[in-house]
This record gives structure tokens, sequence and C-alpha cells, in this order.
């Protein structure tokens, strides 16, 4: 039953390259903690793909590692839907930090599949606003295409 005043919410949640063979785990926590997978996409990131995506991380000391990272295997980019699905897939995946994650011991999934501050098994958007410029970044809308709305991952 659905809960009284809660908000459906889409996400963009994405398996990062250390954790794709873990994908069948991840898609049943989504699904046991009621949210629904709406689009799927694997894909690989170009340098500049990913240095697109964490712009808002341009400035950091990390930003170099971050995006070679990023870079260094296919990762998979889903939307999912549901009750207050941006906060209910930050939580499943739990702290940033895999190392800090698992002194919490917590079953998140950085705690169970990710190893640092770098290889830490997912992402999922901070915010609404966050939400619907990562999922316009993997599934671009057709509708209004211009030019000047360069494509990110469609198929060319
Ligand atoms: S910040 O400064 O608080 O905004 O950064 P934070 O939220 O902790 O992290 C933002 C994303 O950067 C990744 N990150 C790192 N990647 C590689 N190396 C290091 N040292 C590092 N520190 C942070 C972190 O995993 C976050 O990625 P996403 O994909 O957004 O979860």
């Amino acid at each position: 039953a659905k809960k009284l005043g809660s908000k459906k919410e889409r996400t963009l949640a994405m398996i990062k390259p250390d954790s794709i063979t873990k994908v069948g785990e991840i898609i049943q926590k989504i699904y046991d903690a009621n949210l629904i997978v709406t689009k799927a996409k694997m894909t690989k990131f170009s340098w500049k793909q990913a240095a697109d995506f964490y712009s808002e991380h341009q400035s950091k000391s990390f930003f170099n590692n971050l995006v070679q990272f990023m870079t260094s295997g296919s990762v998979i980019a889903m939307e999912l839907m549901g009750d207050e699905a941006v906060s209910v897939w930050r939580k499943l995946l739990g702290p940033t930090d895999s190392s800090v994650a698992q002194k919490e011991a917590s079953t998140s999934l950085r705690a169970q599949f990710g190893t640092d501050g770098t290889k830490n098994a997912g992402h999922g958007s901070d915010s609404l606003a966050s939400a619907a410029r990562e999922l316009e970044f993997f599934f671009p809308s057709t509708a209004g295409h211009s030019p000047s709305s360069t494509a990110k991952f469609t198929d060319s």
C-alpha cells in the first residue's frame, strides 16, 4: 500500500566499474527497497563524458582520479522510480567512502561491494534537480531535440 504523504520520484542510479559483476544482487536490492528499474543502459564513459558528468567536482583534488576510475570499465546507468527514490537509493548505497561504510558494519551496497573512497560501487543523484540533469545525460528526451542539445549516450 502507498504510504500517506510519500512522493513518487525518479533518480539516476549508476553501478560503477568495480561492481559491474554485482549487477544481479544490486538490482535485487533495488526491488527489495520498493523501487523499480524503469530504464537501464550499459555503457563506457569516454574521458570527456565522465568529466562532463562530474563537472561539479572539476576543482576537487580527486577529480582526475575519479574520472580515471569511471573510465576504467563499463558502467550501468538506471532510472529508478518509487516513493522518495532519491533518498532511498542514496541510503541503499551508504556512505560515500566504502571503507567508512564497512566500519559501520552496515549492509549498504558500498559496504558490501566497494573498497575505498574511489572504488565505491555506485552513484546516486543527490537531489531531484541533480536527478533531472543526470537522467537527461544518460537518457536524453527526444522531444524538442535540437542541434545544440548534444546527445551524450544516444545510439548513432
Ligand atoms: S564532495 O567534495 O563532498 O562533494 O565529494 P563527495 O560527495 O565525497 O564525492 C563526490 C564524488 O566524488 C567521488 N570521490 C572520489 N573519487 C575518487 N577518488 C577520491 N579520493 C574521491 N573522493 C570522492 C565520490 O565517490 C563521489 O562520487 P559519486 O559518483 O558522486 O558518488
